[in-house]
């Protein structure tokens, strides 16, 4: 029955409700007008379940509360139920309630007219809700017995309904953060009884009429972020109760009224972000009970008044962004309770007084003090104790203020920020900033500041920022930064700083901006700051850090800009490798070899541009003791070079078509030994060295196909060295050392010729071709399969094998020098030359056998290390990634160098290995074998030679990877 008492009860509410106290003369019209509310409402959290419809009354009510006697409601406070939908009318049947608060919910929609109807209401608090529209101009048109109002926080827009001014019995009202606009109806500067004006935060526009001093009841004002123009009336001050003034952030101009002067309760006094100028006259002093003074970010200037040292209770003082000038007042030393006091971006100049610093330098104050007391017939706090001692926050930012840091800021301990940035300050961080112990921020930014950062820095274990950017500070991060555990923030940018990065940056767990950038620091980053778990900025850019830079975590996504201009530094983010060891793999220039290497590397225009770069290469990546070995190898190759092209013409002659006749007395006087006991080619000597047989030229000499007698083919090569072979016996003695080496992969040597100025040697010939030419020159479409390509790293690392079991190093493996079977069988040529000269000197060994480029193992360019053969390893591990990626061991492109080793690498740690793979095979290979054959390639590149395994291992293990099921070849 109460139910569909209800339904009919909100029906006729909407019609104005005349009848529902005769159909029950008995029902309380709170208890229905309460239930209709909540009809209107929605209650996601169920605040309002304990509203029964069939209680007597609502007293019971959460959020309810009655005057006992009559059993009505007086105060319904439903402050943060978290209430949403529209305000219906409902509540206007409470007609005993004074007090209505709904704040902190979601109610949205327009406020009903007639809600500040409700007879007997005094308090209404709608703030903080998504109340929109206008505010009805009946809202306060019989505002009766409304003391206050709060609709704080809404979305309310257009104009202050003029009715507000005939509420005379208001107290507070308050409008804040809504989006009223226009200019604010005069009256409501004459509603006396007003003690608290809050319009902040709207759009409203206008002047502060004169007729504010009628407002002689009013405590606070605030009309905080508005566009009020003008200025700021002379009547204000006559408000003698004002307690807080707030007008900062409109467009007030003119200078600031010395009426204010009256206002001796004043506590707070913000007018910042206007337009106002002039200056601050000693009236000032006169406000007594100030604590809080603003007048930052304004167009004042002139000097601030001692007067300013009257000011006992003063905590909070903004004075920046204006244009003070002149002496600081001494006098605000006097302001023991001064917590902040901000003096930044003004025009001061000369030094920081020393009064600021601490108490020793005070008691020259007196004077200031005695004349203030004078001026003002007011106390001044007489002991010389009275100092900046309560300070927590000083900013002198943004002036001129030059000279040192006085060693006295050490007093002042309760000191939470500094900023002296910006100035053109000297000298050096005193030591004594490590015991400010509560200290937050330190921000000596762009100073003239020189000398060390102070190890003491660290006792000041509070920090959480450290801007030190842009001054003259030398020397290194002290290591007891990490005693600073709260850092957040490090900015040491565009210094002289030099050193290494303490590892125990890494321990700083708070670290989230760190910029180190400018500077001139050296070595490698500490690997453990990839687990500094907040950083949101690394930035070292234009320093001379080296090695790899850290892996993981922010690591993988910092920006190049932040790590740019770090010439020696490798990893993804500056998209170079990182060699597994330094230094890098010796490349020498491969022009200033003077037998032109076509077999092993086509001239490209590329070439000649490139040398430099290639020392650069060199320079960047070994250490100083390779450095030098590779300027003694281009001196002494210099040499070399000319006296290989006297005998290169002595022999070029020689390799005419009448050979055989002008050199008779030599070939009579010449020995000729084949292995085979059967020295049957004289008469083949006629067509011996036409160019039309030449096969190549090598580091060595030329090499030449003729024909015996019998029909075989062989291979002969000049040897271009022959001014530098030993002598005959010699010569003969380890020729006929090589030539009893036989291996199926090892091209049998066959025999010599000797005259002292002409040395053949004679060799099995080998019909398909270098693996060079198959590899790089695309022979007619002939592709290299995966089972060949692994046959011929196979075979090879067996031929090698052999050799050194029989203690023979090659010192030339290049893959011009792997020759090709018809049957596919590959086999080595060349090997072992470097025996026939006269001593093994790494240099003269390096001049011969630099063709072999991005072959050759880096201990040929150093001098302590003893050249074995692991250099012979290093050498076929690059084969060995040459023949499964199909490039070059050291590609030339527009302006840079790639060495295939360290690209493979590369791609090895990035995870990406697979893309090396010659894409011509088009996926046809068995990836776990080509990836372990790519592994074992850079295993054998190790830089160091004790790292690199021995032949005969590399045999074991590659015939381990060759897959069972695919091994076709199971035979050799
Ligand atoms: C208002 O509603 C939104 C969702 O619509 C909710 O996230 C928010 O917490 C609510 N606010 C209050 C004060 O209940
Ligand atoms: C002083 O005022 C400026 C500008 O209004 C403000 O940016 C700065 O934070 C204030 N200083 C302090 C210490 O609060
Ligand atoms: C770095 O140090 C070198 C000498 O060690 C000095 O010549 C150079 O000016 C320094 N660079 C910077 C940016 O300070």
């Amino acid at each position: 029955m109460m139910r569909m008492l209800l339904i009919l009860c909100s029906m006729v509410l909407s019609l104005e409700l005349v009848l529902v106290t005769s159909v029950n003369p008995s029902l309380n019209d709170d208890v229905l007008g309460l239930i209709v509310f909540k009809a209107d409402v929605q209650d996601p959290k169920g605040k309002l379940a304990s509203w029964d419809e069939d209680d007597d009354n609502p007293c019971n009510w959460v959020g309810c509360k009655c005057n006992p006697r009559s059993n009505r409601v007086v105060e319904l406070n439903l402050d943060g139920f978290s209430l949403s939908g529209h305000l219906g009318r409902g509540l206007l049947q409470l007609q005993f309630l004074r007090k209505l608060s709904l704040a902190k919910n979601n109610l949205t929609g327009s406020i009903s007219s007639s809600i500040a109807r409700i007879d007997n209401l005094r308090v209404l608090d709608l703030s903080e809700n998504s109340l929109s529209g206008t505010i009805p101009d009946e809202f306060f048109r019989q505002c009766g017995s409304l003391r206050s109002v709060s609709l704080a926080s809404n979305k309310f827009s257009g104009k202050i309904p003029e009715t507000l001014g005939s509420c005379s019995m208001l107290a507070s009202i308050d409008l804040s953060s809504n989006m009223l606009s226009g200019v604010s109806p005069d009256n409501i500067w004459t509603v006396s009884g007003l003690r608290s004006l809050d319009l902040s935060d709207n759009l409203l526009e206008g002047g502060i009429p004169e007729g504010i001093a009628g407002m002689k009841n009013l405590r606070g004002v605030s009309l905080r972020k508005n566009r009020f123009s003008g200025l700021i009336p002379d009547g204000l001050g006559s408000c003698l109760l004002l307690r807080s003034i707030d007008l900062s952030e409109n467009a007030l101009s003119g200078s600031i009224p010395d009426t204010l002067q009256k206002l001796t309760l004043c506590t707070s006094l913000d007018l910042h972000g206007n337009l106002l100028t002039g200056g601050v006259g000693d009236w000032i002093g006169k406000i007594e009970a100030l604590e809080r003074l603003d007048l930052s970010g304004n167009g004042l200037s002139g000097e601030l008044p001692i007067s300013l040292g009257n000011l006992q209770s003063l905590q909070v003082a903004n004075f920046s962004r204006n244009g003070f000038t002149g002496a600081l007042p001494q006098a605000l030393s006097s302001c023991k309770n001064l917590q902040s006091l901000d003096l930044s971006n003004n025009a001061y100049s000369g030094h920081i007084p020393s009064w600021i610093m601490g108490p020793n330098s005070l008691k020259s104050s007196l004077l200031d003090k005695e004349e203030v007391a004078a001026k003002y017939a007011s106390p001044i706090a007489s002991s010389a104790e009275g100092s900046l001692q309560k300070l927590q926050i000083l900013d002198l930012s943004s002036n001129s203020f030059a000279g040192e840091i006085s060693s006295d800021i050490g007093d002042l301990t309760g000191l939470q920020s500094l900023n002296l940035s910006n100035n053109s300050l000297k000298g050096s961080i005193p030591a004594t900033i490590g015991k400010l112990k509560a200290l937050d921020v330190l921000d000596l930014t762009a100073n003239e500041l020189s000398g060390s950062i102070p190890s003491e820095i660290g006792d000041a274990n509070s920090l959480k920022e450290l801007r030190l950017g842009g001054n003259k500070l030398v020397g290194i991060i002290p290591d007891s930064i990490v005693k600073c555990s709260a850092l957040t923030t490090l900015i040491l940018s565009q210094n002289n700083l030099n050193g290494l990065i303490p590892a125990s940056l890494s321990k700083l767990a708070n670290l989230q901006m760190v910029d180190l950038s400018f500077n001139n620091f050296t070595g490698t980053l500490p690997k453990q700051l990839a687990n500094l778990p907040h950083l949101l900025l690394f930035n070292i850019s234009h320093n001379h850090f080296q090695g790899e830079l850290p892996l993981g975590g922010f690591f993988n996504t910092i920006l190049p800009s932040s790590v740019s201009d770090n010439p020696a530094l490798c990893g993804a983010a500056v998209n170079k490798s990182c060699p597994a060891v330094l230094p890098k793999p010796i490349v020498l220039n491969p022009n200033s070899s003077s037998d032109s290497p076509s077999d092993s590397l086509p001239a490209t225009p590329g070439h000649k541009r490139i040398i430099l770069s290639i020392s650069a290469l060199i320079a960047i990546g070994a250490a100083a003791v390779i450095v030098i070995g590779v300027i003694a190898i281009t001196v002494l190759n210099l040499r070399v070079r000319a006296s290989t092209s006297r005998s290169a013409a002595a022999l070029a002659l020689s390799a005419g078509d009448d050979f055989s006749q002008s050199p008779t007395t030599d070939a009579n006087s010449g020995k000729l030994v084949m292995f085979s006991g059967d020295p049957d080619f004289s008469t083949g000597t006629h067509a011996l060295l036409s160019k039309d047989c030449e096969l190549g030229r090598g580091g060595f000499g030329a090499v030449y196909r003729t024909v015996l007698r019998d029909g075989r083919a062989v291979a002969i090569k000049k040897l271009t060295v022959s001014s530098l072979v030993k002598s005959q016996d010699e010569f003969e003695k380890e020729v006929k050392k090589l030539g009893k080496i036989r291996h199926s992969n090892l091209v049998a040597l066959e025999g010599y010729y000797w005259t002292p100025s002409l040395q053949l040697l004679i060799s099995e010939f080998v019909s398909g071709g270098n693996l060079y030419k198959h590899l790089h020159e695309g022979s007619g479409g002939n592709l290299l399969s995966w089972n060949e390509r692994f046959n011929i790293i196979l075979g090879t690392a067996r031929g090698l094998a052999h050799l050194h079991q029989m203690n023979i190093i090659h010192y030339n493996i290049k893959s011009s020098n792997i020759l090709i079977e018809s049957s596919g069988e590959p086999k080595v040529a060349d090997f072992g030359l470097a025996r026939l000269l006269p001593m093994l000197d790494r240099y003269v060994l390096s001049s011969k056998i630099q063709s072999a480029l991005g072959y050759m193992a880096p201990e040929f360019a150093c001098r302590t290390v003893k050249i074995t053969e692991k250099c012979d390893v290093y050498g076929f591990g690059v084969l060995a990634l040459e023949i499964v990626t199909g490039k070059r061991p050291v590609e030339y492109m527009e302006d840079d160098v790639v060495v295939l080793c360290d690209m493979v690498r590369g791609a090895l740690e990035e995870g990406r290995v697979e893309e090396c793979i010659d894409g011509r095979l088009q996926g046809n290979f068995p990836s776990e074998e080509a990836i372990p054959v790519m592994k074992l390639g850079l295993i054998c590149t190790s830089q160091v030679p004790s790292n690199r395994p021995d032949m005969a291992e590399v045999v074991n293990i590659l015939e381990l990877i060759r897959c069972p099921s695919e091994g076709q070849d199971e035979s050799s």
